[in-house]
């Protein structure tokens, strides 16, 4: 393990000093979101065979945009549709990307995975699902306790309970939904590109639910 961490490609040596950079740029009680999201989807990643360091560091970086001013949101992340522009905070995934290659993070599945958490994996990166998961049903949330548990044996299964579970939250109040999250409800196995219905059910999903994302 020392060894790997030591090879410059590893991204968790990659990581090294992001973590204060992340202190420094969020607010106290979102940097103790950070580091239970990225405990969590390290645990996730774990009991579903995958990379727990991506897993981790991704879960570390994915909220750095999230106090960011809607301003530099907007500068960062240019609107792709109507509801990024009436909705700035839905940038902060992207946003986040855009901030983290410019300070030279390179590591393209984790960047994909920052990029995709606020709106949902696009296709099979696992490290994303890890992190999309956590995000929603980390223990300080005080939500989706059941998608937690579920994440920790079927990682898949979760996911889809997650991003239904939103889809269906949004729809039921008559929030326009992001394209970018029905992309990712639609490429669901289970939906296989169906549009979006609401299926009975399905729990709320919480904290940030307010984001049509
Ligand atoms: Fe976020
Ligand atoms: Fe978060």
């Amino acid at each position: 393990m020392i060894a790997e961490l030591l090879d410059p490609r590893h991204p968790l040596a990659e990581l090294a000093g992001w973590d204060e950079r992340v202190r420094l740029m969020v607010r106290p009680r979102r940097f103790e979101h950070v580091l239970r999201v990225a405990e969590l989807a390290c645990r996730i990643a774990c009991a579903n065979g995958l990379d727990e360091a991506r897993a981790y560091a991704a879960g570390i970086l994915h909220d750095i945009a999230r106090d960011l001013p809607d301003a530099e949101l907007l500068r960062l992340a240019p609107p792709e549709c109507a509801i990024d522009s009436a909705h700035p905070l839905a940038l902060h995934g992207r946003a986040a990307r855009t901030l983290l290659e410019r300070w030279g993070y390179r590591d393209p599945v984790v960047l994909e995975a920052v990029e995709d958490h606020t709106t949902g994996p696009r296709g099979d990166n696992g490290v994303a699902a890890c992190v999309y998961v956590a995000d929603v049903s980390e223990p300080g949330r005080g939500v989706n306790d059941d998608i937690r548990e579920l994440a920790l044996q079927d990682l898949d299964a979760a996911l889809s309970r997650a991003i239904i579970s939103k889809v269906t939250y949004l729809q039921g109040r008559g929030i326009q939904v992001h394209p970018r999250t029905l992309r990712a409800y639609r490429a669901l196995p289970c939906i296989g590109g169906a549009p979006a219905a609401v299926p009975p059910g399905v729990s709320s999903p919480g904290a940030g639910s307010h984001l049509p994302t």
